[in-house]
C-alpha cells in the first residue's frame, strides 16, 4: 500500500516516536523497528531512506547496540541522529570520543548551507543538543557541515553515498528549522513525493477492508473513545450494515456519555447495540475497594457481556480492534513493571469465534487517528475526546463504589469539564477529571454544619501519557469551578487540586 517508506531504526532514544511522527507529518510513511530486527526489514521493504535514532549508549562501548555494516552497502540514503550519527561515524572508520564539555539544551550552531540537508535555511540557528560523546575524527569521504563552540562536528555528510548525520535532535521543536532539515532529507536526498495523507489512507483502508471482509460479518466493541469510534466510522463506511458495534454501557461513564455515544452511532448505517449493563457491573463491584480488584472485575464482566451479545449475533467472521501504532511499537519491549493492569475495550479476541482480526489503525499515531476520524466524517467532539480509561469512573470513585457516589462524581466532573471548556482550556490540558475521595470533612453552609466528601480535581499536560505535568489552571478558573461545584452538587463541601506530576504520581488516582 505504501510505495514510499522510510525505516526508522530504534536505538533506544527517548524521542524515537517523535522522529517517526515528524516524518509522517511531512507526508512520508515510515515504520519503526528495533536495531536488532531492522536490517532484515530494510532488505525486505527496500525503503527510500533510513533514519538512525539517538540512544543512551556510547558507540565505542563493546556492548553498544550496533547494526551490521551491510546497511551502508545497500545504496539507500541514511540519516544518523545523535547516537545514530556516532554509530555511523564509528562503523565507517571514524572515531568517537568523550567530550571535555558535554552539551545539553539549546546551542548556537553554525551551518554550511550548501548541504542539501540545510537547503533554503539560514547559516546560524539554535539546535537542541544532548550528548557527552562527539565525533572526533570523520570517516573517510565525509565532510563536516555544521559545528558549535564545543562540538567540532555537529553535522556531517558523504554526498555521493547519501549519508547524512546530525549530532543535535532535529525532531524536537527547540531545534530551529529541525523539521525543515528532516524534510530536506526526505525530499532532497531520498526524493520522496509525499503521498502519505489521511485522505489517501482512508481511501485505501476502505478498499482493503471491503476486499478482506467480502460479504462477511464484523463485530467491534465500541467504547466511545477516539480509537474505537474512528474504527467504527471507517469500517462502517466500508461495509455498512455488515458491521455490528456492541457498546457495553457499564454504568461507569461520565454524565450523558452513554447517550452521546448512542446518538453518534445509532443511525449511522451500521448495526448498533447498546447493552445496559449498569446493574450487573455495580452488583459485581459492591463492597470491593481494592483498585486492582475493581479493574479485574470490570475487565472480566466486560468480556462476559460481550461474549453473550456476540453469541446472539451468531457466526462472526472478523473482530475489529482499535490497536494503534504506539501499542505495536511498545509491545516489542514488554518487560516493564505492571503499574496498573490496563483494560482496553478493544482487546477481546478470545471471546467470540472469528476468522480474523481487522485493525485499521495499527500503523497510525494518535494524531493521525484523529485526522482520519475527521476525514471519514466523525463528529468533532468524538475526534477530540480526551482519553477515558476502560474501567471508567470506577477508578475515580476511591474505594467502594455505589451508584450514589458515582452520581455525585458525574455531576461534579460535568461542572469541571464545562468550566474548562468555557475557559478555552480544553485543547491545551490533555486530560482533566474529578476524583471523589473517601475523605469527609467538616464545613459550614448557611448556618449549618456539613460533613461531606472532599472532591479532588486533576488536570495534566502530556504528549504521550507516560509522563505528565500537572496543568497550571489559572486561579480564577479554579475559583469558578470550586464555587459552582459546591453550590450545584450535593454532598461535596471541599475541593482540592492535585499538583502531582507523573512520575511520581500516575494520572488516574487508582
Ligand atoms: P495512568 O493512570 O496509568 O494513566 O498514568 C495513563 C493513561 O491511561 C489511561 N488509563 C487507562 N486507559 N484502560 C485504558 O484504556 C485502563 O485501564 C486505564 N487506566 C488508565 C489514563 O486515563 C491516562 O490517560
Amino acid at each position: 500500500m505504501n510505495q514510499e517508506t522510510i525505516v526508522v531504526v530504534d536505538f533506544g532514544g527517548q524521542y524515537n516516536q517523535l522522529i517517526a511522527r515528524r516524518v509522517r507529518e511531512n507526508n512520508v510513511y515510515c515504520e519503526v523497528y528495533p536495531y536488532s530486527k531492522a536490517l532484515a526489514k530494510i532488505k525486505e521493504i527496500q525503503p527510500r531512506g533510513i533514519i538512525f535514532t539517538g540512544g543512551p549508549n556510547s558507540a565505542y562501548e563493546a556492548n553498544a547496540p550496533k547494526m551490521d555494516a551491510e546497511v551502508f552497502e545497500l545504496g539507500i540514503p541514511v540519516l544518523g541522529l545523535c547516537y545514530g550519527m556516532q554509530l555511523m561515524a564509528q562503523s565507517l572508520g571514524g572515531n568517537v570520543a568523550k567530550a571535555d564539555t558535554k552539551e545539553f539544551g539549546k546551542t548556537q550552531t553554525h551551518f554550511e548551507t550548501d548541504s542539501l540537508l540545510f537547503k533554503g535555511l539560514p547559516k546560524e540557528a539554535i539546535t537542541w543538543m544532548s550528548h557527552v560523546d562527539f565525533v572526533e575524527k570523520l570517516p573517510q569521504g565525509f565532510e563536516k557541515i555544521a559545528y558549535t563552540d564545543n562540538c567540532p562536528v555537529a553535522a556531517m555528510q558523504h554526498v555521493e553515498k547519501k549519508f547524512y548525520a546530525m549530532q543535535y535532535h532535529p525532531e524536537v521543536l527547540h531545534t530551529e528549522n529541525g523539521t525543515a532539515m528532516l524534510r530536506n532529507f526526505l525530499y532532497e536526498v531520498c526524493h520522496c513525493t509525499g503521498q502519505w495523507t489521511m485522505a489517501n489512507y482512508a481511501k485505501t483502508a476502505i478498499e482493503e477492508i471491503r476486499t478482506k471482509v467480502g460479504d462477511g460479518k464484523v463485530v467491534l466493541a465500541l467504547s466511545g473513545g477516539v480509537d474505537s469510534s474512528v474504527v467504527a466510522a471507517l469500517i462502517s463506511k466500508a461495509i455498512g450494515s455488515q458491521l455490528t458495534c456492541i457498546f457495553v454501557d457499564h454504568g461507569l461513564m461520565r454524565k450523558n456519555e452513554g447517550d452521546e455515544v448512542e446518538q453518534a452511532f445509532a443511525n449511522s448505517g451500521m448495526k448498533f447495540i447498546r447493552v445496559d449493563a449498569e446493574k450487573r457491573f455495580l452488583d459485581k463491584l459492591a463492597g470491593v475497594s481494592d483498585p486492582e480488584q475493581k479493574r479485574k472485575i470490570i475487565g472480566e464482566e466486560f468480556i462476559r457481556v460481550f461474549e453473550e451479545e456476540g453469541r446472539k449475533i451468531g457466526a462472526v467472521d472478523f473482530l475489529a480492534q482499535g490497536t494503534i501504532y504506539p501499542d505495536v511499537i511498545e509491545s516489542g519491549e514488554g518487560d516493564a513493571a505492571v503499574i496498573k493492569s490496563h483494560h482496553n475495550v478493544g482487546g477481546l479476541p478470545a471471546v467470540v469465534d472469528f476468522k480474523g482480526l481487522i485493525e485499521p489503525l495499527r500503523n497510525l499515531f494518535k494524531d493521525e487517528v484523529r485526522q482520519l476520524g475527521l476525514e471519514v466524517g466523525l463528529a468533532e467532539y468524538l475526534v477530540w475526546r480526551q482519553p477515558f480509561p476502560g474501567p471508567g469512573l470506577a477508578i475515580r470513585v476511591m474505594g467502594e463504589i455505589t451508584k450514589e457516589k458515582l452520581d455525585i462524581l458525574r455531576d461534579a466532573d460535568y461542572v469541571f469539564r464545562d468550566e474548562i471548556a468555557k475557559a478555552g482550556l480544553d485543547k491545551s490540558i490533555n486530560q482533566y477529571f474529578a476524583v471523589l475521595t473517601t475523605t469527609r470533612t467538616v464545613g459550614v453552609m448557611g448556618d449549618f454544619r456539613t460533613y461531606d466528601y472532599v472532591l479532588a480535581l486533576r488536570g495534566v499536560t502530556t504528549t504521550d501519557f507516560m509522563t505528565a505535568d500537572w496543568a497550571r489552571i489559572p486561579y480564577e478558573v479554579l475559583d469558578k469551578i470550586s464555587g459552582r461545584i459546591i453550590n450545584e452538587v450535593d454532598h461535596i463541601n471541599r475541593i482540592v487540586y492535585d499538583i502531582t506530576s507523573k512520575p511520581p504520581g500516575t494520572i488516574e488516582w487508582e
